[in-house]
C-alpha cells in the first residue's frame, strides 16, 4: 500500500515566501486613493500598515525571505501534513490520485495565522502596540488573536454582530488569547455609533466592521489596522503552503501535477497552494489551476474585473468584484461571503492562467460528507468548495479516460461549523439562485469608480 502521510521535517518549512508578481505576465494595477482617484503611495498606506507589509505590498522580487522570529512561530504546526486521499479515491471509485495539503492543524484551525504571524510580527517590531481587525465567522479573528500573543500585543476584533450570537465558542477562543472582542456595529467607533443610531438592532456586515477596525487604527498611533486576505502581502504570506506541496508531491514520487484546487473568499487560501504552481505553469508546466467559490458569491465567474473597495475607507483596488453594495445571502461557508476577490487572482484569471468555478453549498456539504466519511476530517464549510471541485475534477477525468493527480487545499476545520451541518443533515439547507438583476444592481454601486486597464468592455 503507498503512504497516506507525506511530512516534511521542520528544517524544511520554507525560508522565503514567492512572489508571483516577479514573473506574471500583467502588472499589477496600481491601488487608488478612494477620495482623490489617484494612486496612491506608500505614505497614503502609512497611518494604516507598518512600512515592512507596505514594502511586501508593493514588492517585485521572487523571493522574500522569512524572518527567523517568524518561521519560529511557524514551527509550531508547520510544515503541515499532505495527505493522499486513498480512502476517497475509493469511496467515489476514482483512477486518479487526490492530495489533499491539510491547514486545520494550525493553532486556530485554518490557514490565516500564516499571515496573522507574520503581520503581528512586523507590527511588533514597527513599535506597533496594537492590532484592530474585523472578523465574521472567527477564523481571522481567532487567527490574528493567537499571533498577537506571540508577539506581545494587544488585540481588538469587531466581530459581525450576527457571528457574534450565533458563534459563541469562537469569540472564546479569541479571549482565551487575550483579545478584545466587540459585535459590531459597535459604540466604540463613530461608524459603529451612526449605524446604531439609525438602527440599534443592527445585525452587522463585514463591511461596517472592517469600518470599525479601520477608524479604529486611523485615529490611534499605537494601533495599526490588519487584513486577513485580498491585499497581496497578505497572499504572499500564504505561499509556504504550495512550495511545502511542491515538495510533498515529490516525496510521494509525483512527477508532475493535473490539477491544483483551493476555495475562494478574499483568495488567501487558494493563492497560497496555487501561486507557487502559477510560477511552474509560467515556466511551461501544464497545470490546470482551479478557483472554487460559492455559487451564491459568484465573485469570479460572474462579477466584473473593476475597481473596488472594501468599505469606501481602504484604497480602491482593481479586482473581480460585485461591489461594496453586495450582500451575500448567508450562507454557511461564511469566509467565502466577500464581495471581491484579490487583485492577483483577478488578474490570473484574466491573463488565462486560473480558471474559476462555482458550486452551490448543498453540493458543497455532500462532498464534505463524502470526504468526512472517507478520510475522517470534517472540512470547514469554506473548504468544503474546494473538496468539491476535486471530486470533480477526478469525476471529469474517469469520464475522459485519464488518470491524473490533483491537489487540493483543505484550508481548515469545521469544528466550530457543527450548526452548519446539523442543517445539512436535518435537510434545512438551502441552494440560493442569485437573480441576475440583484447583480447588476449591486454592481450600481461601483459604477462611477475608475475602470482598470485591460478590464474587458
Ligand atoms: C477555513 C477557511 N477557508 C477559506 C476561507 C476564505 O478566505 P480566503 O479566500 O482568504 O482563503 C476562510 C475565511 O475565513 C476560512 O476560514
Amino acid at each position: 500500500m503507498p503512504d497516506t502521510k507525506f511530512v516534511l521535517h521542520e528544517s524544511e518549512i520554507p525560508r522565503s515566501w514567492y512572489n508571483v508578481l516577479a514573473e506574471a505576465p500583467t502588472p499589477p494595477q496600481p491601488p487608488l486613493h478612494p477620495g482623490t482617484g489617484q494612486p496612491i503611495g506608500p505614505d497614503d498606506l502609512a497611518p494604516l500598515f507598518p512600512i515592512d507589509l507596505i514594502l511586501q505590498e508593493v514588492s517585485t522580487d521572487r523571493e522574500i525571505p522569512i524572518p527567523e522570529e517568524v518561521l519560529d512561530v511557524l514551527r509550531l504546526w508547520r510544515p503541515t501534513p499532505l495527505y493522499r486521499a486513498h480512502r476517497l479515491e475509493r469511496a467515489i471509485g476514482t483512477r486518479s490520485r487526490i492530495y489533499y495539503k491539510y491547514e486545520g492543524v494550525s493553532p486556530a484551525g485554518s490557514h490565516k495565522p500564516n499571515t496573522a504571524v507574520a503581520q503581528a510580527f512586523y507590527n511588533a517590531r514597527a513599535g506597533r502596540r496594537r492590532l484592530a481587525t474585523e472578523t465574521g465567522a472567527g477564523q481571522w479573528g481567532s487567527s490574528l488573536a493567537f499571533a498577537c500573543r506571540q508577539f506581545g500585543l494587544e488585540c481588538k476584533v469587531y466581530m459581525v454582530r450576527v457571528s457574534y450570537g450565533q458563534k459563541p465558542y469562537r469569540r472564546v477562543m479569541m479571549e482565551t488569547w487575550g483579545a478584545e472582542v466587540v459585535p459590531s456595529p459597535s459604540p466604540d467607533t463613530a461608524a459603529g455609533r451612526g449605524i446604531l443610531e439609525a438602527d440599534p438592532e443592527s445585525p452587522g456586515s463585514l463591511g461596517i466592521a472592517i469600518s470599525e477596525a479601520v477608524e479604529d487604527a486611523a485615529s490611534r498611533d499605537d494601533t495599526s489596522y490588519s487584513l486577513g486576505s485580498v491585499l497581496n502581502h497578505v497572499l504572499l504570506h500564504q505561499t509556504v503552503i504550495g512550495q511545502e506541496a511542491q515538495r510533498q508531491l515529490a516525496l510521494a514520487g509525483e512527477r508532475s501535477v493535473d490539477v491544483v484546487l483551493g476555495c475562494v473568499g478574499g483568495g488567501s487560501n487558494f493563492a497560497g497552494i496555487a501561486l507557487p504552481f502559477v510560477g511552474q505553469k509560467i515556466a511551461g508546466d501544464e497545470i490546470e489551476i482551479v478557483a472554487c467559490e460559492p455559487a451564491a458569491c459568484p465573485t469570479l465567474t460572474r462579477g466584473p474585473f473593476a475597481y473596488g473597495d472594501t468599505a469606501q475607507l481602504t484604497p480602491l483596488v482593481a479586482m473581480h468584484t460585485l461591489g461594496h453594495d453586495f450582500v451575500p445571502p448567508g450562507i454557511h461557508a461564511g469566509g467565502l461571503r466577500y464581495h471581491g476577490v484579490a487583485p492577483i487572482v483577478s488578474q490570473l484569471l484574466l491573463d488565462g492562467l486560473i480558471r474559476a468555478e462555482a458550486h452551490n453549498q448543498t453540493e458543497c456539504f455532500a462532498a464534505a460528507l463524502e470526504f468526512a466519511r472517507s478520510e475522517g476530517i470534517i472540512p470547514a464549510p469554506e473548504s468544503s468548495h474546494a473538496v468539491k471541485g476535486a471530486i470533480e475534477a477526478a469525476r471529469r477525468a474517469d469520464e475522459s479516460g485519464t488518470e491524473q493527480v490533483i491537489l487540493f487545499n483543505l484550508s481548515g476545520h469545521g469544528h466550530f461549523d457543527m450548526g452548519a451541518y446539523d442543517a445539512y443533515l436535518q435537510g434545512r439547507l438551502e441552494d440560493f439562485e442569485l437573480p441576475e438583476d440583484e447583480i447588476d444592481r449591486a454592481l450600481r454601486a461601483i459604477e462611477s469608480l475608475p475602470k482598470p486597464a485591460g478590464a474587458p468592455a
